[in-house]
């Protein structure tokens, strides 16, 4: 048994520990050397050997990280992760406050604004001033439980600087300094392993690990910005951002020092302008200004939109411009034939990560800019949006540089190519053209399509290259012996993709439609265009004027679904999908007399889901018999929640309603369907 004094020892050394690690690591003004530290930890680890009773989960000990997890637990967030809505310019942001000081019917309004970290969300909560639970954003509902892996990060505090009665929600950024970045990318290269692209990948790498040693082992900071509840008997909640800031910080988190009040939206320009000037010089990464109402009851009381709350919005900077040299241009062939030049390019950084391709779209975008092979120009990215090339600069011409023209036989199959008048879009006319064919099937079997789960680019290239299948409907004759002897196939992989592609034989006829890659037809108008025609033959049949008879069929997709429906190959894969199993009425969307599994329960959708559009899901529950409504209310039975979910969600939580993410609204609408 532990003596007092051993207690009390501990104790202090916990104290110690804790102040001299915030002093290093969010302080950055250390009082004592590493290896004094190293002979408190010492200490505190052989007294917690020796006593395991006073062992506890905030000791400055459990940092390091226990055994490897073998997959992350999915946490509910008590409260939505919600998304920000952006400002480009001065205009969006004096319309934005424009707008909230018209929403208070306030005419002064004095925000906080705050650098834009690049980095990744965490949600972290605190009980009684204790570190409990560490998790990714997710999808805004749900995200991952990586509560070892936040332990690793020396300036989050595991235990506060303060007495904090009751439980505290707090939201921040985990990134990765770029100097770290840079340093762990050349440990890797010579290591002969693969580099992340930027800080913010780096990040997320390094956070997202099952072996938290891993995370240890990467240098990972963080800045907490958002103090989104604090509740218990004694809980005092802040009334202002600039507040709530102060609070996060005299409870030991790290807060950014560059945030400041504004005392209008002139000056939060002002504000912006200066750091898209001096971004650069930071150690860090920031893609923005986040600019906040600083009242935290207008804040409330503004409340959110479906996506984000109208008290705040994100200044995104402008796109950055990089020149770079292009060594040549390649041509690649999608699924319609069209061929696409695309300028490769000596591989430059921007924007936070490395560049070395960009789209040239088609010959007359070519032209337009006067792009040459050789040229000198200046691409442009913003955020993730692929890099374009915004002008050649002419000056730096030597003669060297060669003109582009779009090769007459397609790349792949040496086809001809041909341009129609009047379309800027070149097109390989091979209709056995192996690219065309593989692009094909990966989109019959992309996710608003056939959904075939584990039949992506890769696999598809591979079947189609070694000849396996040679259009769609192969692929319901696959056997485990055609597969089985590949190099990717192991017996799991093959029996799983085998029932993926089996199952989908019973996908709705709209799926079937938006699969065969009719040009101009999207998932919605097939959905359209499933539910006025109820079967494919019927589609097929149809006139130019029935088609155009619908609201949202044109002459483009009129015409071009006549001309799919003459074309012989393509009757030939129709005739073999037919002879395959494939649905191609709409049996599953009928309406039947008398009950149905559903009826009588009522639903409501909030977030985008992945698997269907929100008016496939509600259909999909009316064929059931349920009732899709718009607003939660008491009598509503489930709240089905997608990605970044509105208010509805935050309701539900409060009038008890049962709320579903995804996955257990298609296990109760797959149940549903069995009974039906
Ligand atoms: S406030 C409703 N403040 O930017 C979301 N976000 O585009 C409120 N971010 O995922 C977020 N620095 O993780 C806020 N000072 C800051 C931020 C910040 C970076 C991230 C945040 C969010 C994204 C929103």
């Amino acid at each position: 048994m532990a003596t007092d004094q051993v207690r009390k020892r501990v104790e202090w050394l916990r104290a110690e520990l804790n102040k001299h690690n915030y002093l290093y690591y969010v302080q950055d003004a250390p009082e004592i050397s590493d290896a004094e530290y190293d002979e408190l930890m010492r200490e505190l680890q052989s007294l917690e050997e020796a006593y395991p009773e006073l062992m506890s989960v905030d000791s400055p000990t459990q940092r390091v990280g226990g055994r490897p997890a073998a997959e992350f637990v999915t946490v509910i967030h008590a409260r939505p992760l919600l998304s920000l809505s952006n400002g480009y310019n001065e205009k969006d942001l004096r319309e934005f406050d424009r707008r909230i000081k018209r929403l208070a019917g306030m005419e002064d309004m004095d925000y906080v604004a705050e650098l834009k970290i690049d980095g990744l969300t965490v949600a972290l909560t605190y009980e009684d001033g204790v570190f409990v639970q560490g998790a990714t954003r997710g999808d805004g509902v749900q995200g991952e439980d990586i509560t070892a892996n936040i332990k690793t990060i020396r300036s989050i505090p595991l235990r506060l600087q303060r007495v904090v009665p009751g439980r505290l929600l707090v939201r921040g950024e985990v990134y990765m300094k770029k100097e770290d970045f840079e340093d762990l990318n050349r440990r890797r290269e010579t290591a002969g392993e693969s580099l992340f692209a930027n800080p913010r990948n780096a990040a997320a790498g390094s956070l997202r690990q099952l072996d938290a040693k891993i995370t240890a082992s990467r240098r990972l900071d963080a800045f907490f910005y958002d103090l989104v509840l604090w509740e218990g008997a004694e809980a005092i909640p802040p009334a202002s951002q600039w507040q709530a800031l102060e609070n996060l910080r005299l409870w030991g988190f790290k807060v950014n020092p560059h945030s400041r009040v504004c005392q209008d939206i002139e000056e939060v320009i002002e504000f912006c302008h200066q750091w898209t000037e001096t971004r650069d010089e930071l150690p860090y990464e920031i893609d923005g200004i986040v600019i906040k109402a600083n009242s935290l009851r207008l804040q409330e009381e503004l409340g959110a939109t479906a996506k984000a709350p109208r008290a705040k919005i994100a200044y995104k900077f402008p796109a950055q411009e990089v020149t770079t040299t292009v060594r040549t241009i390649e041509v690649s062939v999608g699924r319609t034939g069209a061929l696409t030049p695309l300028a490769i390019l000596d591989p430059v950084r921007v924007a936070g990560s490395t560049v070395s391709r960009a789209t040239l779209h088609n010959e007359d975008y070519i032209r337009e800019k006067e792009i040459m092979i050789g040229d000198t120009v200046v691409i442009r990215k913003a955020g993730d949006v692929i890099p374009e090339v915004v002008r050649v600069i002419k000056e730096r011409r030597t003669g060297q540089e060669q003109p582009f023209t779009m090769p007459i036989h397609c790349p792949v199959c040496r086809a001809s190519v041909y341009r129609e008048p009047g379309e800027a879009v070149a097109r390989c006319q091979g209709s056995a053209c192996p690219a065309q064919l593989k692009e094909r099937i990966i989109h019959f079997a992309s996710r608003d399509a056939m959904n075939i789960e584990g039949l992506g680019p890769a696999i598809v290239n591979l079947l189609v290259e070694e000849g396996i299948i040679k259009d769609q409907a192969d692929l319901y004759s696959l056997q485990y012996e055609d597969l089985i002897r590949l190099k990717r196939f192991g017996d799991k992989s093959t029996k799983k993709l085998l029932q993926a592609i089996a199952a989908s034989k019973g996908n709705p006829l709209s799926r079937l439609i938006f699969a065969l890659g009719i040009r101009h037809v999207g998932a919605e108008i097939a959905r359209k265009l499933a539910l006025h025609f109820r079967s494919l033959d019927t589609l097929f049949h149809a006139s130019r004027e029935e088609l155009v008879s619908l609201p949202e069929v044109g002459e483009a997709i009129a015409e071009s679904i006549i001309h799919y429906a003459r074309e012989e190959q393509n009757r030939v894969l129709i005739e073999k999908l037919r002879r395959a199993g494939l649905d191609f009425t709409m049996t599953h969307q009928e309406t039947e007399q008398g009950t149905k599994p559903l009826t009588g329960m009522t639903f409501v959708l909030t977030g985008s889901l992945k698997s269907f559009t929100r008016s496939e899901a509600e259909e999909l529950l009316r064929e059931l018999g349920a009732r899709p409504a718009s607003s939660v209310s008491k009598s509503t039975n489930y709240l089905v929640v997608g990605a970044d979910p509105g208010s509805k969600y935050e309701k539900a939580l409060k009038l008890g309603v049962q709320v579903l993410n995804e996955e257990q609204f298609q296990a109760l609408i797959k149940k549903a369907r069995e009974e039906n």
